[in-house]
């Protein structure tokens, strides 16, 4: 075999590993980062679109800035409490709300939230 011929395989090969790797690389979505989970959606996100349906806005008591513990966040969140419906893992996923809960408890005040 002639050398030229051999380095041409060679390439091919290199090229074809190349391909390889790069298809079994999960893509990334935009904006997500290199090692995010895929789908999971930020405390501050959950709290904005689920949580401050109710609280801040008159139906729910203030929840941020109390320092209310996170496993008593957790437990409320996943057995409802008088008038708050518990969520399922479906709902918010337990990596979302180990993430939320945490958030909750580390919160500060904000000034516009409405609630009792
Ligand atoms: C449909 C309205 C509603 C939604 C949505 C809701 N809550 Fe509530 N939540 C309430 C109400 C009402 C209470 C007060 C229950 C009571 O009187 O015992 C409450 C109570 C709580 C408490 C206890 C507060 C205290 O002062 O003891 C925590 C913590 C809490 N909610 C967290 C959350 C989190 C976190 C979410 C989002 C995953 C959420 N809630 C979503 C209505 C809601």
């Amino acid at each position: 075999m002639s050398r030229i011929v051999h380095r041409a395989k060679a390439r091919a090969i290199l090229a074809v590993a190349a391909l390889a790797a790069a298809a079994f690389a999960p893509p990334l979505l935009a904006g997500q980062k290199l090692g995010e989970v895929q789908g999971a959606r930020t405390a501050d996100d959950i709290y904005a679109k689920t949580c401050g349906y109710c609280h801040g806005r008159n139906v729910g008591p203030i929840i941020l800035g109390r320092a209310i513990p996170a496993d008593t966040v957790k437990y409320i969140v996943r057995h409802g409490q008088n008038g708050m419906p518990a969520f399922r893992p479906t709902e918010v996923t337990p990596a979302e709300l180990n993430a939320l809960a945490t958030w909750v408890e580390k919160s500060a005040a904000r000034k516009q939230e409405h609630g009792y």
